[in-house]
């Protein structure tokens, strides 16, 4: 038997319970893992609260991402006590997920440890952390270095925008942090923000063009906000737009992309291919201080998960989640 959070669906109304299920329940997988910690990320609130359509068949156990040990494999590249990470790939959505106390999982979605990583700090930085630095990631390919200017951060308080400020700090860039809540201004800064702007500046109708003022930005709000901050980039900067909490329209114009040449790269950490992931992996553990890990992490047990996945979709939660299974 194991623990589990359950979501069920009836009519259009999703409830969540814990529940001790028999292990004939797991879906099929090549490898077994006894799950030790898993992160609540904006999607997990959506799918828990019912909010956004992100579970299509139920009972779906969430948690789009989880870290622990393997218990049982029947794939030669995983044996007992190897410890793993997942991320993506649908689990938690389509695929019973990691808010559990066991999840069975392909083998080809699991990520090795890295050296100087255990669960608990692997979930501390979870999908959010991923993405966080993919899209850095992206912004270097597109050849924005620290010299070319400031770089502005959207949905600043939030898990991708925090370990976003934090990584890019550690690269040396100079970060400018967005953010809608006022009473976080010192903890952005204490993160690595020169500066924080209201949101509200980002919220008004965007003109197509505006004062350059960014060499580049992550955007984890979409709609509006990206809008304006597309109407601020530098002549060749880059965008790396990876969310959608204020929206997933887009009311723009082609003028940034074809006067100033602006680049809008787009970034995917669910369906992100093997190697740019474990690659991800490495560098972000690298990367962060010892200090994110002291600061950035509200940890809960999974009786206290559906509380917070409610916190987290109204844009109340700051930082990372850590669920404690
Ligand atoms: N593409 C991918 O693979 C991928 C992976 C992970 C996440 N995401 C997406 O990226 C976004 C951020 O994820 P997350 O896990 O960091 O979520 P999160 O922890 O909820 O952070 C989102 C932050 O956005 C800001 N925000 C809230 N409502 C907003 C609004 N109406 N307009 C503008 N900003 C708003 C808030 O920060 P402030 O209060 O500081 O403004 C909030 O903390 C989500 O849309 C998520 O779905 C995408």
């Amino acid at each position: 038997m194991f623990k589990a959070l359950v979501l069920e669906q009836e009519g259009k109304v999703t409830s969540s319970s814990i529940q001790e299920l028999d292990d004939s329940r797991l879906p099929e997988g090549e490898v077994t893992v006894a799950v030790e910690y898993s992160s609540l990320n904006y999607k997990d609130g959506l799918a828990i609260t019912g909010k956004g359509r992100i579970v299509r068949n139920f009972p779906m156990v969430p948690g789009i991402d989880f870290a622990g040990t393997v218990i049982d494999s029947a794939d030669s590249q995983f044996t007992e006590g190897d410890k793993v990470i997942l991320t993506g790939w649908g689990v938690g959505e389509n695929h019973w997920g990691g808010m559990a106390q066991k999840a069975r999982v392909k083998a080809s979605q699991l990520v090795k440890m890295p050296e100087d990583l255990d669960s608990r700090k692997a979930m501390m930085i979870g999908t959010a952390g991923l993405t966080a630095m993919l899209c850095v990631m992206a912004l270097e390919q597109s050849g924005v270095t620290p010299e070319q200017g400031d770089i502005l951060v959207t949905g600043a308080s939030g898990g991708v925008g925090s370990v976003s400020i934090s990584l890019l700090k550690q690269l040396g860039y100079s970060v400018v942090a967005v953010s809608g809540r006022e009473e976080n201004t010192q903890l952005l800064k204490d993160l690595g923000a020169k500066e924080v702007l209201p949101r509200s500046r980002f919220e008004e109708p965007a003109r197509p063009l505006d004062k350059q003022l960014w060499a580049g930005a992550i955007d984890t709000a979409g709609s509006k906000v990206l809008a304006k901050v597309l109407s601020e980039m530098n002549y060749e900067g880059t965008v790396a737009a990876c969310g959608l909490a204020a929206g997933f329209d887009l009311p723009t114009t082609v003028m940034p992309f074809i006067l100033r040449g602006v680049n809008l790269q787009g970034v995917d950490s669910v369906m992100c291919p093997l190697a740019k992931r474990t690659e991800a992996w490495n560098r972000v553990v690298k990367l962060l201080p010892e200090s994110y890990y002291e600061a950035a992490c509200t940890e809960v047990s999974l009786e206290e998960t559906a509380e917070q996945a409610e916190a987290i979709t109204n844009g109340q939660v700051t930082g990372r989640v850590l669920i404690r299974i």
